[in-house]
């Protein structure tokens, strides 16, 4: 597919490679000192060149590459059908031969038959053998150990991937204006193959791109301050405005939802006020969702949802309108003053679910409450070592504080 700009622009050299210098010469290395019994494992983010540099590799030294991917048959007979014999004959038209068996990840948990054909792969396989996984620690992986040796990509520097987008703009023939390469690159967070294509969807047709073109992607334009948005989330009377508002700004929309709330009395006439606590009582359950169900899509349904105060504001002011002097949420700053005690009260909360094998949040829930009353009932004391942990004057302290 050689209209994708993945495709198009995919680096034919390793040389050419962006960033992963270590991983790069680590397989080189490899392949020049290889021995039957050990394949090397390539890990990290999507999007980061691993599958890149295996191609690369066998198209630099004209190997056969044989490939296995996500979409092939993978049970062990698959694997051992594809890989059985042609890792033990010589290739008629190549000098020799690379094994890839990519997107090991995707191998099914339940199919201890594949990781068994695998291993004997590895071991009976008389040219290099590449396995890929983006999760280094799955569980899975586990039995291939004594027969891998680890390899880890990292996620590609935004100026690198700023750099490629802007070597691909030039050769399409398109000019860019302001940071429009700069946003693509931070966005991806890494990931140079969402980069290009991104900037493909963004790009492709046009001779000229500038920052409004990436409204397309959907992303922010640019991080907003909250005094920036709060007029249009209260006054500007459309949803989509405010939502895109909210969108923009640079906190969370759990934090925006305490902002409008704490700065409702101010824009609002007292006729109007039920009505907009109303919304945000209904928001307030999407909110408390998220939390107990642990679904984010509760977090998006709520943004809309308090992008709707604009709407029942309508034409409606407060008496005393005109420039606002927004408030900063009460719940916002007490928890800032808090940070310290309630990161101190994390970390216990942590040490003992460490000896009690539980997380934090149960410990918190369950445990404190208990424990709060015979800590209190026992003092004054110094120190104490009941369950299994000691803690000092300061811990006791503040387990018995909240
Ligand atoms: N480090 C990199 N240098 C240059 N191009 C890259 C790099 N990483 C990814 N790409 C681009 O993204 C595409 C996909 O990369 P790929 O190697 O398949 O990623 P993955 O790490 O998920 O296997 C490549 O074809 C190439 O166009
Ligand atoms: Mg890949």
């Amino acid at each position: 597919m050689k209209n994708l700009w993945t495709e198009k622009y995919k680096p034919s050299k390793t040389g050419e490679i962006a960033g992963q210098q270590k991983a790069i010469s680590e397989a080189l290395a490899f392949m020049d000192s290889f021995e039957p019994g050990k394949a090397l494992l390539l890990t990290g983010p999507a999007g980061t060149g691993k599958t890149l540099l295996v191609e690369t590799l066998a198209r630099e030294r004209s190997l056969l590459l044989l490939q296995l991917n996500a979409s092939d048959s993978r049970n062990a007979e698959g694997i051992l059908g594809f890989f059985e014999d042609s890792t033990r004959t010589k290739s008629l038209f190549h000098s020799g031969k690379i094994i890839l068996i990519d997107e090991v990840d995707g191998i099914s948990a339940n199919d201890k038959g594949a990781v068994s054909a695998i291993t004997k792969i590895i071991k009976q396989s008389l040219y290099p053998v590449f396995l890929i996984a983006n999760d280094p620690w799955a569980a899975k992986l586990r039995p291939l150990r004594p027969y891998v040796k680890m390899v880890k990509f990292s996620k590609v520097h935004s100026s690198s991937i700023e750099k490629r987008l802007k070597e691909i703009c030039e050769k399409e023939g398109i000019s860019v204006k302001g940071t429009v390469l700069k946003d693509l690159a931070r966005w991806s967070q890494g990931d140079l193959r969402s980069a290009i294509s991104d900037l493909q969807t963004v790009a492709q047709g046009k001779n000229e791109i500038s920052e409004e073109d990436l409204e397309i992607l959907g992303y922010r334009e640019r991080e907003s301050s909250i005094f920036e948005i709060l007029p249009t989330v209260f006054k500007s009377r459309s949803i989509s405005a405010s939502r895109k508002a909210i969108q923009s700004v640079d906190k969370d929309p759990d934090e925006v939802f305490w902002w409008i709330e704490n700065n409702i009395p101010l824009e609002f006439p007292p006729e109007k006020l039920a009505q907009a606590y109303d919304l945000l009582s209904k928001a307030n359950m999407l909110r408390n969702n998220v939390a107990v169900q642990q679904n984010w899509r509760f977090k998006a349904i709520m943004t809309d949802m308090i992008s709707g105060i604009s709407v029942v504001k309508g034409e409606a002011h407060a008496p005393h309108h005109g420039f606002m002097m927004y408030q900063a949420p009460q719940k916002i700053m007490m928890m800032g003053r808090t940070k310290s005690s309630r990161a101190a009260l994390n970390s216990l909360c942590k040490k003992i679910g460490g000896v009690s094998h539980t997380s934090t949040r149960v410990v918190k829930r369950d445990y404190l409450p208990y424990m709060r009353i015979i800590l209190k009932k026992e003092k004054p004391a110094e120190t104490h070592s009941a369950f299994s942990v000691n803690f000092n004057k300061e811990e006791i302290a503040l387990i018995v504080k909240v």
